[in-house]
């Protein structure tokens, strides 16, 4: 690059109160300063300015706008009774239809750290799967496919990866044959970075030489990533009125189901969220609540303990709704959402970052140095014209893999997924061997034999018998 594009970047750096960076490519040459230039470039300088000012220094990560229950006539509880059956399988019938009519792209939210969880690599490379050691990119994948058979819509589906594992996502969706899916109809999306900056200065941090500090920009980078690499045009094009998000730490998550896509139609919803009760006040899950009137997702480190413990008459829960972060989303809502740029507030957070102190010296900070901006996907919610909640059976639909032992953990969601693949091999009439503690042995149950439980019944030959540890097929 010339010296005089050097000089422009050098005045900007200086207005954004960043002129470390201009000082940090002078002490670099050649490919290290390209690459340092590069990601420099990469920032929008305007952006982190507001960001820093706005949110560095700011302690109170509390929500600005009262909270309030939410709405009962807009949550769709469990089903109590004949009329709510019914009122269900109405929805299920208008879920299918839009399914059928290829109205629906399947989103796989894939683009964290999973720092909790300790592997190393995509978390969607876990293999969770007790039996066959199947991972969870395999097992959604297997998910994906047994819709498409059923219900012949084309079912698109995009994985959101960020730069940190885009790589060896990409690669392992190529070494495994997209897991048996068309390579068109898998779509990998990068989601942009934001970088960490001093938690007293402001100041970029570098984590190398020729680095920025980066970290993926939260799940809300999804609608700018949909938006920008043209993904949100393409489903426009193809028909496509519904986006269906899940996470790929919940090997129970019921993609794209038809009950769920139903409700959010019928209610003519911008955005679907589903929900389970909460087993204690303490549970990480943010809370489907209302803010200022409005529907939105209170994050749990953001709701008051106050309000967390708070219970009804009944003793239960007043903030009882759990996110088990499942969406529905109009595509046409999300073109809203990110034109003109995206319109999700940021939130901020102190975290320990490895970084360059100003001698270029490595530092491994004991405490808390620096902070990091994201944006949330559920944040789109109270921009919604309308919404609708949708109580799921937890059993059924939710048992992430967050950490690396104790609640919430590979071996919880094992547990519970096969506890659910028991609970339909017995309803379809199948005895399941149990230990003394009443836990099934491990079956394991392929996606593409049976979605749900029901699927089962015709699935399995004559005289079926389960006496050990068992795949099916
Ligand atoms: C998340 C929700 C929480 C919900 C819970 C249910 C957030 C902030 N909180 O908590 O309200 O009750 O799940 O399990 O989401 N991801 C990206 N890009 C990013 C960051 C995350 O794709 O930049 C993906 C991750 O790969 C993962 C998911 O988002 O699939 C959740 O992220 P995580 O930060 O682990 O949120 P939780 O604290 O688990």
């Amino acid at each position: 690059m010339s010296a005089g594009g050097d000089t422009g970047l050098r005045e900007r750096l200086e207005e954004a109160g960043q002129g470390h960076l201009a000082r940090a490519l002078d002490g670099l040459e050649g490919e290290a300063r390209d690459r340092l230039r590069a990601e420099i470039e990469a920032l929008d300088l305007a952006l982190i300015r507001r960001l820093v000012d706005g949110l560095v220094g700011d302690d109170d990560h509390g929500v600005a706008g009262e909270i309030a229950p939410p709405d009962p006539a807009g949550v769709i509880a469990l089903p109590r009774g004949p009329e709510d059956e019914e009122r269900d399988r109405r929805a299920r019938e208008a879920g299918e239809a839009l399914l059928r009519e290829g109205g629906v792209a399947a989103v796989l939210l894939a683009g964290g750290q999973g720092t909790r969880l300790g592997y190393d690599g995509p978390k969607g490379l876990y293999p969770f799967a007790p039996l066959t050691g199947r991972t969870l990119f395999s097992h959604h994948a297997a998910k994906i496919a047994a819709l498409r058979a059923r219900y012949g819509g084309a079912l698109p589906w995009y994985v959101l990866t960020s730069p940190a594992n885009d790589a060896p996502t990409r690669a392992a969706f190529e070494e495994n044959d997209h897991y048996g899916l068309a390579p068109e109809s898998v779509r990998l999306v990068v989601q942009g970075t934001l970088p960490a900056v001093d938690a007293a200065s402001g100041e970029i941090l570098r984590d190398a030489p020729d680095h920025l500090a980066l970290s993926p920009d939260g799940h809300g980078g999804l609608l700018s990533a949909l938006a920008s690499s043209g993904a949100l045009e393409e489903m426009s094009r193809e028909g496509i009125r519904t986006i269906f998000t899940f996470q790929v730490d919940n090997p129970l998550a019921r993609v794209c189901r038809p009950e769920l896509l139903g409700h959010h139609v019928l209610a003519g919803a911008d955005m679907a969220s589903v929900v389970v009760r909460k087993l204690t006040a303490e549970e990480k899950m943010g809370v489907i609540a209302r803010v200022d009137g409005r529907t939105a997702v209170v994050e749990y480190s953001d709701l008051p303990d106050a309000l967390a413990q708070q219970r009804d008459a009944e003793g239960a829960l007043v903030y009882w709704a759990g996110s088990i972060a499942v969406h529905c989303i109009e595509v046409d809502f999300a073109r809203r959402l990110t034109e003109g740029g995206l319109r999700l507030p940021y939130h901020h957070a102190l975290k320990k970052v490895p970084h360059l102190d100003a001698d270029g010296r490595r530092v491994e900070p004991g405490a808390p140095n620096a902070v990091k901006f994201e944006t949330f996907l559920f944040d789109a919610l109270p921009s919604a014209d309308r919404t609708v909640t949708v109580e799921a059976a937890r059993e059924d639909e939710f048992s992430p893999i967050k950490n690396a032992e104790g609640s919430d953990s590979p071996a919880t969601a094992r547990r519970d997924l096969n506890r659910l693949h028991a609970r339909w091999l017995e309803a379809a009439g199948v005895p399941v061997p149990r230990d003394s503690g009443g836990e099934p042995v491990d079956v394991e149950i392929d996606p593409r034999v049976a979605l749900e439980g029901p699927d089962l019944a015709g699935a399995l030959p004559p005289g079926f018998a389960v006496t050990g540890p068992t795949v099916i097929p």
